[in-house]
This record gives C-alpha cells, sequence and structure tokens, in this order.
C-alpha cells in the first residue's frame, strides 16, 4: 500500500514589500538581508487576506484535481497564526470548499512543525480508510517588532495538499527521526499579534534538532546518507535552510528549494512544503524515484526528519507555470503602506486586491465575515 501526496498548491498575500527598501529605511545593508540571511522579498497582508482567505485560495486549486470532492473527509488546518482561541480557522475552508457535512475539520498547532505532524498522522488515517482523502492546510501569517532582528524574515503563506491512498505526487515513507525538547525559541503569547523570540537559541537549536533527527531517522530507517537524492528544509530564512544543508548533506539542488520562500518569508506551518513544491517546479531533471529528505522544525520545540519517494507522473500534478506567474503578478507596496498594514489598525477591507476569490469582508464583535468575490 502507497500513502503520501495526491496533490499540493500554495497562496500567498497578493503584496509584498522589497527588502532592499527596508533595508534603506532600518539602516541596514541590503547585502546583509539578501546574502547574510538569504532573502529579499517579504509577504504583507492588507486587512482583508487573513490565514483562512490564503488556506481557501491554497485548497481550492489543490482540490481542483481531486475528482471526487466527497472523498475528503477530514479535514486538518495547521496553523500557529490563528486569530480565535476555540473556533477553527478549518470550519471557514470547509464552508468555502463545499466539503460534505460529515467532514471532521479543526485545527492543529505546534509552531512551524504542525502541517507536518498532520502529514504523518494523516498517514494512518489513510491505512485505516482506502477510500478516504484528507485534505492538509498549513497557513501562516508571521510578524516581529518592528526593527526587531527576525523583521526582514516576516512573511506569510498557505499549502494545501490532499492525502490519500496510490498518491500522484510523493509516497511517503514510514520511519522518521523525531525530536521534542522544552525550549523558550519562539512564542507568541495569545494577546500579541506579533512573536517574541531568542533568534541565536532558536537557530542552535534548530540546527542541533536536525543532528538528533537524522541519527534517529538512520536508524529506524536502516538507510544511509548516501540514499537520500536531495533534502527541503523547514526555511524560516534561506540562510537557515543554507546551514542545515551545509551540516548534513551539500546538496547542489537546495537552491531550488528556496526560489519561492526567499521572496516570500517565512511562512511556518507552509514553509517546508513550499520548499517542496519549489524544487518540484524548478528541477530541471526528472525526479521520479527520488528519495526526498524532509526536515520540520516547529520552535519549542519539536522536529522531525522524514523522507518520501517521488512518484512517476508527477510532473503532471504541477502548476508551476501559474505558481511563477501567481508571483510575478503580486504588487509592491511602499515602507510607509508597509507600517500601515503592519499596525493592523488600518481596516478598509474594499482598498486591496485579493490573491484568490474569497475576502474577509468585514469584522463584527470579533466576527470575521467571509465571503466570494463578486456575490
Ligand atoms: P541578526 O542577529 O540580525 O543577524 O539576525 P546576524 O548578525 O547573525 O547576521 C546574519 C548573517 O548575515 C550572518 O551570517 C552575518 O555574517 C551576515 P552567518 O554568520 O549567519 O552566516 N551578514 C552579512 N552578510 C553579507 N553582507 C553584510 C552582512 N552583515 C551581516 N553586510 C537572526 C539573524 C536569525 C537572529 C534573525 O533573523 C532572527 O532572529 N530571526 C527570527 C528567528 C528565526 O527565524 N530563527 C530560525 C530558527 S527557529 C525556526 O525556524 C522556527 C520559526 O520558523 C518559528 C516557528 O517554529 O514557529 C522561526
Amino acid at each position: 500500500m502507497t500513502i503520501g501526496i495526491d496533490s499540493i498548491a500554495f497562496s500567498t498575500s497578493k503584496y509584498f514589500l522589497s527588502l532592499e527598501t527596508l533595508a534603506k529605511h532600518r539602516d541596514v545593508s541590503y547585502e546583509k538581508y539578501c546574502l547574510g540571511i538569504g532573502q529579499t522579498k517579504m509577504a504583507v497582508f492588507p486587512p482583508n487576506e487573513d490565514i483562512v482567505t490564503i488556506a481557501i485560495d491554497a485548497a481550492r486549486k489543490a482540490l481542483s484535481s481531486i475528482e471526487d470532492k466527497n472523498a475528503v473527509d477530514l479535514l486538518i488546518f495547521a496553523t500557529e497564526s490563528s486569530f480565535d482561541l476555540s473556533k477553527s480557522a478549518g470550519i471557514y475552508v470547509h464552508k468555502f470548499l463545499g466539503l460534505r457535512e460529515d467532514c471532521r475539520a479543526f485545527d492543529l498547532k505546534q509552531a512551524c512543525y504542525s502541517a507536518a505532524a498532520a502529514l504523518r498522522l494523516a498517514e494512518s488515517y489513510a491505512a485505516n480508510n482506502p477510500r478516504s482523502k484528507v485534505l492538509i492546510v498549513g497557513s501562516d501569517v508571521i510578524k516581529y517588532p518592528p526593527s526587531a532582528s527576525g523583521e526582514p524574515t516576516q512573511g506569510g503563506a498557505a499549502i494545501a495538499f490532499v492525502v490519500s491512498q496510490n498518491p500522484r505526487i510523493l509516497e511517503i515513507e514510514p520511519y522518521a527521526g523525531v525530536h521534542t525538547d522544552d525550549i523558550m525559541d519562539f512564542w507568541r503569547p495569545a494577546h500579541l499579534d506579533n512573536a517574541l523570540f531568542d533568534g541565536k537559541l532558536s537557530a542552535y537549536n534548530y540546527l542541533k534538532s536536525l543532528d538528533i533527527c537524522l541519527e534517529r531517522y538512520f536508524k529506524n530507517s536502516a538507510l544511509k546518507l548516501s540514499d537520500i537524492d536531495c533534502a527541503c528544509f523547514h526555511s524560516p530564512f534561506g540562510k537557515m535552510a543554507r546551514k542545515a544543508n551545509n551540516q548534513s548533506f551539500k546538496y547542489k539542488s537546495l537552491d531550488k528549494t528556496l526560489i519561492y520562500s526567499s521572496i516570500i518569508g517565512n511562512s511556518c506551518s507552509a514553509s517546508l512544503f513550499i520548499c517542496f513544491l519549489s524544487l518540484l517546479d524548478h528541477a530541471k531533471d526528472d525526479l521520479t524515484g527520488k528519495r526526498i529528505g524532509f526536515f520540520s522544525y516547529g520552535s519549542g520545540s519539536v522536529a522531525e526528519f522524514f523522507s518520501g519517494v517521488v512518484r512517476k507522473g508527477y510532473k503532471r500534478e504541477l502548476r508551476a507555470e501559474e505558481n511563477q506567474k501567481m508571483l510575478a503578478d503580486r504588487i509592491e507596496i511602499s515602507f510607509s503602506e508597509y507600517e500601515k498594514l503592519y499596525s493592523g489598525e488600518f481596516r478598509d477591507f474594499d482598498k486591496y486586491q485579493n490573491i484568490g476569490s474569497v475576502k474577509l469582508s468585514k469584522i463584527d464583535n470579533y466576527r470575521r465575515i467571509y465571503e466570494n468575490i463578486g456575490g
């Protein structure tokens, strides 16, 4: 029995800030951002767009190649940027996708690890339910305090993928190396909009966790380093993934995994899978039969290394041109616009464009009202 990713798509904000602009206003050399950190642009979100609207956009695309939408009977929304401590963001996605009423929908949280966690859980579900399809959405928007060292790594995006038996894109292998440890490297108290963090500790623990996870993965799988053809890493910023790659693998394919994330910024739960999509969309060689390693790191912390084998015919399921066009068509904003949007106080829901077909149209007594654009 094979289980894995059957369909995959992503979405992000229609707007971005160039890090050249940010560097100028923060009096930092742009080389530090683009070479030292490895980022050139960051997604910035207008009031009409949030983790739900981009999740719906990504999920609509991922489901467009699924013949029977009614086979989706489990929806897991992975996020660490939820705006509600009770109601699941997944319920809005369930509604706008028109999924069946007896499809379970709920949120899952563990910093940037949550979508990988959802994937691992979905595998057991798919094994026990041969006709079921599980829709996983990872959607996050991340903000740091203005001028904080993390500011140039801000961003946001949503990934959506369908997990099922006989997957068309990637077969997930059963073994893994996992490491959980109580570390205070990144946290966001419920009342705060932006994350608090210890940047150096987080980078240190990311790399330490990678070593531990790899050791456990190789022990559990009886595979060796040379059995893995390329790897995708959680990418809070490009340099972090580069350090991870240099520490363990030295794959040339790394550059291809970072093309999307370097112009979106950190997308937390979505990041690892956007790196995977970036690799699939940009790889010149046929990846059929290649074993890909995946390293997920969620501050706090839980980390996991696992692997999957690319399926024959995967290219038919890609939408590289559409993805590249979506990013190329984004609109650049000025620094003053960025400051206005960052504050969250600007509430004109009609001024900005949406990337997809659903918008947040108002917030009424903390109730978020979404609507299809055009009625
Ligand atoms: P910093 O402290 O301002 O940067 O921020 P720095 O001084 O360490 O410099 C960064 C690099 O730029 C260095 O290179 C410098 O040499 C270089 P490195 O030594 O690292 O190779 N540099 C230059 N290069 C070229 N030209 C120049 C120049 N100047 C300096 N002129 C820091 C770095 C990571 C601390 C910051 O970005 C940060 O705090 N980020 C937020 C936390 C973070 O992303 N941590 C990553 C691991 S934790 C994680 O991945 C989880 C997370 O996604 C959250 C979750 O799980 O939910 C964050």
